[in-house]
């Protein structure tokens, strides 16, 4: 698939030599070769004109006085003249233009955005995402405007951009950090072939309550997961550099702890220790910045009384000071507006005076700061000093992309614009069902029901069995609903000319209108959910029918995407009422039923657990869905997929995450008794734990091994065990090492995942699985908020998921 090439137009600014070539220091850019005179590579080189030609009549002529490095972002000192150059000669006007962040579409036309960037006044915008919308706009900024400063472009890529991948939740699931690179490389290739500069994502909120709608956006409840996440996701968005053609700018998101809200209801408060925060919900933003990511977004939700868009704290104290980002932070959609709903602002103008004072670079989609600002500056409540570090971050970031160098870095020549942005020819099926296959949870199968025979008559049945759109899941970006594969199509592709499938549709995916109308409203642009008019007992009566022909039956069931998305919490997580009937007529008929889930959030699955002869947790797997789901039933993919969130029982045992913390009067299980803590109806514990999921072939783990039962401090011990492919299949199983320290200064939790590694195995293979563990695992957040390690015993659990493990213990002196 070709990339875009970089254009050697960088604007009208560029110095060019007779011949027409950009030229550095006297030195013609051999375009082809990609070399300078002197050997610098074309990308350095266009650095270097871009940092001179923008710093032209402002500070003396810029001169690159140490060598070029690879990377321009990694040139500092030009970074900062060509910024520091920049900021002395604009307006106020045109600084407080950079901090706006316009989204195309709805907000604003294409038309009147590129006048805008021509009059300076948007610094960025959101939702545009093909070239030919892209390079107008840019055209206006860096040649219509008069300091020609280059906007960028971001947008939504969360899993996947032209091919949908499956939901962060799916690719938390299959416990690959390579496959999420995978998916955050291919995604950024393809949006970088749209002219995209940014994605808002990862998305990295820990999620204790899957009543939040937007648990499925995320990888899960537990902080090493989510951080090993996190850090994957930027590596693959963010390329080997982020100013290369094919990379873009990741964007960690919702900073902070949006995945706590009250209740799981959307928008919400969040109110919590600091101690939590550091030790649970912290870390996967810690880690994606650590791992070069350039932006934050910063969340909706209050933090300790106190929104994040105007969290001192949260934005300078902690993000700038202590943790050094020194990158973009952009506000969530209409947030600081939203100051005034929270209560902290009298009008608009203390919002914008708030937010611009704790840190918020990038104002979207809201007029704010351009309203606002100049008044601020001229009565001195903000200082130019406060404005010109926004500018600074927002230049940076520019720079940074490498649009200084190249405004057209991803946007490639006209003629090269794909004629048609969906052309089937733009998707990358292959790695998408690759991915997809392994983000599906095998919960359950009684005698081996799966694998099913390519053979016989198999019935499809359920509200999820043929829908392209459900199976992309939210966020799906420029995911196209007729490219995706239905669980039909796969099914019917897998079986051609062996076995026969008959299909009904048994259940709408509610009969609630009220539900129907409200998902069909958060979604404007077109009908998310299509109700089959007929009554609830005649789809059920056809189900029925040809279950009762069929030689197993597969029912497709869970929620249209609608149901798991932004502003979609739910107050009950069952299945809904019209699908449960459908499973109980099914069941009754006798005949071996394989429950097929499509869901974004954990599910209270009791009954489905307890009557499905196999049940299989797919998430929404995105455009090779279909396809992935037949190679899990038929064994083309031996299952290998793991929880990344606890399934609770049911929704009043919300929230269900393995890793609590220790307390007074545990429960033991299995034996209930008065004054410790549980619910007297409902047994303790999680239905489905986190790290759960089987395999077509039974594995074991054994002869757990500790280097030293006695560890001085400062060192190191290795851990280890047997992992053993007892079945029939080739398969992989995820090895998780789980740490608890039996006493502390401060409560720690019962356990902790620290480690795991998937091991692909032949039929009858072992291999020895090591760990190690130091103070990088040891280590934990102690009461004055400071990271340590103390002495003490420390048990050490290897398990195929949180519950069942091998147990050992050492002893920190
Ligand atoms: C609001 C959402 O909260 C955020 O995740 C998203 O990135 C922005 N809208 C932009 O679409």
């Amino acid at each position: 698939m070709p990339l875009p090439t970089a254009t050697l137009e960088v604007n009208e600014h560029s110095m060019k030599k007779a011949s027409g070539a950009p030229v550095v220091d006297g030195q013609a850019v051999d375009s082809r070769a990609g070399k300078t005179e002197s050997g610098m590579t074309r990308r350095q080189a266009l650095g270097a004109i871009a940092s001179a030609a923008w710093t032209t009549g402002v500070a003396a002529q810029m001169v690159m006085t140490e060598p070029a490095r690879a990377q321009t972002s990694q040139n500092p000192a030009a970074k900062k003249a060509l910024i520091d150059g920049l900021i002395a000669q604009m307006t106020v006007e045109e600084k407080v233009g950079q901090l706006r962040l316009i989204s195309i579409g709805p907000e604003m036309s294409i038309g009147k955005l590129a006048d805008e960037m021509a009059a300076g006044r948007v610094g960025a915008t959101f939702n545009s995402v093909v070239r030919r919308d892209n390079r107008p706009l840019q055209e206006a900024a860096v040649k219509r405007s008069r300091l020609k400063i280059p906007v960028f472009f971001a947008y939504d890529i969360v899993h996947g951009h032209r091919t949908t991948f499956p939901i962060p939740l799916g690719l938390a699931s299959s416990f690959n950090m390579a496959a999420i690179e995978r998916m955050a490389r291919i995604s950024a290739v393809e949006a970088c072939n749209d002219g995209v500069d940014m994605t808002y994502a990862p998305m990295v909120d820990i999620s204790h309550d899957p009543r939040w709608g937007r648990t499925s956006e995320g990888f899960g409840e537990d902080p090493y997961l989510v951080s090993e996440c996190a850090r994957a996701s930027v590596r693959g968005f963010q390329g080997e550099s982020v100013d290369r053609p094919d990379s873009i700018m990741a964007v960690v998101k919702h900073f902070a702890l949006y995945g706590a809200v009250e209740g799981g209801r959307d928008y919400n408060t969040v109110d919590m220790s600091e101690l939590r925060m550091r030790q649970v919900y912290l870390p996967p933003y810690k880690a994606a910045i650590d791992a070069g990511a350039g932006g934050v977004m910063v969340a909706l939700n209050s933090v300790n009384g106190i929104p994040a868009t105007s969290n001192t704290w949260l934005l300078q104290d902690l993000l700038r000071k202590e943790w050094g980002f020194g990158g973009l932070a952009v506000s969530d959609h209409g947030a600081i507006t939203e100051l005034m709903k929270h209560g902290v602002a009298r009008d608009a103008r203390e919002a914008a005076k708030l937010a611009i004072k704790a840190g918020i670079d990038l104002s979207m989609a809201d007029q704010v700061y351009l309203a606002e600002l100049p008044g601020l500056l001229a009565s001195g409540e903000i200082t130019m000093a406060e404005l010109d570090a926004r500018v600074r971050e927002v230049l940076g970031v520019k720079y940074d992309l490498g649009l200084f160098a190249d405004p057209f870095l991803r946007m490639g020549s006209p003629a090269d614009d794909p004629k048609d942005d969906k052309d089937e020819s733009r998707l990358h099926r292959q790695p998408s069902r690759e991915i997809a296959r392994e983000s599906i949870v095998l919960l359950e199968n009684r005698n081996q029901t799966l694998p099913l025979k390519k053979a016989g008559t198999i019935a499809l049945v359920g509200p999820a069995a043929d829908t392209g759109l459900d199976i992309l899941g939210s966020w799906s970006a420029q995911g196209v609903f007729d490219q995706a594969v239905t669980v039909r199509a796969g099914i019917e592709k897998a079986i051609q000319g062996k076995a026969r499938l008959i299909t009904a549709r048994g259940a709408n995916f509610t009969d609630d209108q009220k539900v129907v109308d409200y998902l069909n409203f958060l979604n404007w642009d077109y009908k998310e959910v299509v109700q089959d008019t007929r009554t609830p007992d005649a789809m059920i009566a056809e189900a029925v029918a040809i279950a009762q022909q069929a030689d197993v039956v597969i029912a497709a069931v869970g929620e249209s995407r609608g149901m798991s998305h932004e502003s979609s919490s739910r107050v009950n997580i069952d299945l809904p009422g019209s699908q449960r009937a459908l499973l109980k007529a099914l069941k009754a008929t006798g005949k071996p039923l394989v429950i097929v889930l499509m869901n974004g959030r954990p599910l209270a699955i009791t009954w489905e657990k307890d009557n499905a002869d196999a049940l299989l947790e797919t998430w929404y797997t995105g455009t090779e869905g279909g396809n992935a789901i037949a190679d899990v039933l038929f064994g083309d993919y031996n299952p290998s997929a793991k929880l990344p969130i606890s399934f609770p029982r049911s929704v009043g045992q919300i929230p269900t995450y393995y890793n609590y913390l220790r307390i007074g009067r545990p429960l033991t299980e299995g034996k209930p008794g008065n004054y410790t803590s549980q619910y007297f109806e409902e047994q303790n514990g999680a239905l489905y734990p986190f790290g759960f999921g089987l395999s077509y072939s039974p594995f074991t783990l054994t002869d757990m091994k500790l280097s030293a039962t006695r560890l001085p401090r400062g060192q190191r011990l290795t851990v280890e065990a047997t992992l053993t492919n007892k079945g029939q299949y080739e398969g992989a199983n995820v090895v998780q090492l789980y740490l608890s320290q039996s006493y502390a200064s401060v409560a720690r939790a019962i356990k902790e995942l620290k480690g795991f590694q998937k091991v692909s195995l032949k039929p009858g293979e072992s291999r020895v699985v090591r760990f190690e563990i130091g103070d990088d695992q040891l280590k934990f957040v102690n009461a004055s908020l400071k990271e340590v390690v103390e002495s003490g015993r420390f048990e050490v659990q290897l398990g195929l998921d949180s519950r069942e493990v091998l147990e050992q213990s050492f002893e920190l002196v």
